[in-house]
């Protein structure tokens, strides 16, 4: 872990979300209590008056279609304020400013940032000189602590726990900082057991496999689909990231989900997990399967995860 990643240790009160790994198994359930209740909010009145008075910057140097729009109705929904940038194109960002002086500046307007930027380092020097916390929305290929907590809340609302689960993810595991920050996650509960599919060029880096291996999770990483067993609780498909492959380079074979490779590999139980955008890795005709989530109850989830943040860490 890079500087400023603090424990959480119990308290979310004012502090930074920079990686998953700061996060041990009762806050995880801490959150979750709380984004249960804002669930039941949403749907009974759909937001209140807890952050009536708290300004939160969305500081977007990436595109985002759902972390960007979960954020700010998260805060709306809570009676907040809201200072979104999507884009810097407009901001003093265009003229020069740095990512120091432009989180400095925000930090003086409002009472958390999150941040989206596509370098790593970048949410590491921003918590370094923020006056206020700082929520990681995406650094890179590094990780996104927040889609983690929602894919794994998705996963506890359907299997009722957070061990013992098998799960096969495809794609693009070495740039994909969503699958890096689930597995990093799943890493902290016993006799997880998942299935890395994707080209051998493509596979998580050693370290990263090391590391999680010395925690328990136990990994089989494959690169055809036919060494995908079929008693997995989840499949979770992502994007080829195309804006993180080096210049030139080529990423192998890609691996579809159809009603097909379902039939062939999947089971009644499962669910069917992509942390979106979604371009070729599922085939439309998969989004109908009942056990397709990926579409709206993951999406929802990332609200009520995102409200449950906000509320957790400003009050
Ligand atoms: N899952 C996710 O981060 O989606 P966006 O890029 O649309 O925010």
């Amino acid at each position: 872990m890079r500087s400023q990643n603090h424990k959480i240790t119990g308290s979310l009160d004012h502090k930074n979300i920079i990686s998953v790994e700061q996060f041990d198994k009762k806050d995880i359930k801490n959150i979750f209590q709380t984004a249960d209740e804002m669930r039941k909010l949403v749907e009974k009145s759909g937001g209140d008056e807890s952050l009536k008075g708290k300004i939160m910057t969305a500081l977007f140097y990436e595109p985002s279609s759902r972390t960007f729009g979960s954020f700010i109705t998260a805060m709306q929904r809570l009676g907040g304020g809201i200072i979104p940038i999507h884009g810097v194109g407009s901001t003093s960002v265009k003229k020069g400013e740095s990512l120091e002086d432009t989180i400095r500046t925000f930090g003086c307007y409002s009472e958390i940032i999150v941040l989206r930027h596509p370098n790593e380092d970048s949410v590491h020097k921003a918590a370094k000189v923020s006056y206020v916390p700082i929520i990681n929305a995406g650094n890179g290929g590094e990780e996104h602590p927040t889609q983690t907590l929602l894919d794994l809340y998705t996963i506890y609302r359907k299997f009722n726990r957070l061990n013992n689960l098998k799960g096969v993810l495809a794609g693009d595991p070495l740039h994909s900082r969503t699958i890096k920050s689930l597995l990093k996650a799943l890493a902290l509960y016993s006799n997880n057991k998942v299935r890395i599919l994707s080209p051998t060029n493509l596979r998580i880096s050693r370290k990263l496999y090391t590391d999680l291996t010395n925690k328990g999770l136990k990994i089989s990483e494959i690169d055809g689909e036919k060494d995908i067993s079929n008693d997995a609780d989840f499949w979770y498909w992502n994007r080829i990231q195309k804006e993180r492959l080096a210049e030139g380079s080529k990423s192998g074979s890609k691996f579809v989900v159809t009603t097909k490779l379902l039939e062939k590999y999947g089971n009644d139980k499962m669910i069917i997990m992509n942390p979106l955008p979604r371009i070729d890795e599922i085939a439309p005709e998969v989004d109908s399967d009942p056990r397709s989530v990926y579409l709206k109850n993951q999406m929802q989830n990332g609200l009520y995860i995102r409200m449950a943040l906000l509320k957790l860490i400003l009050t």
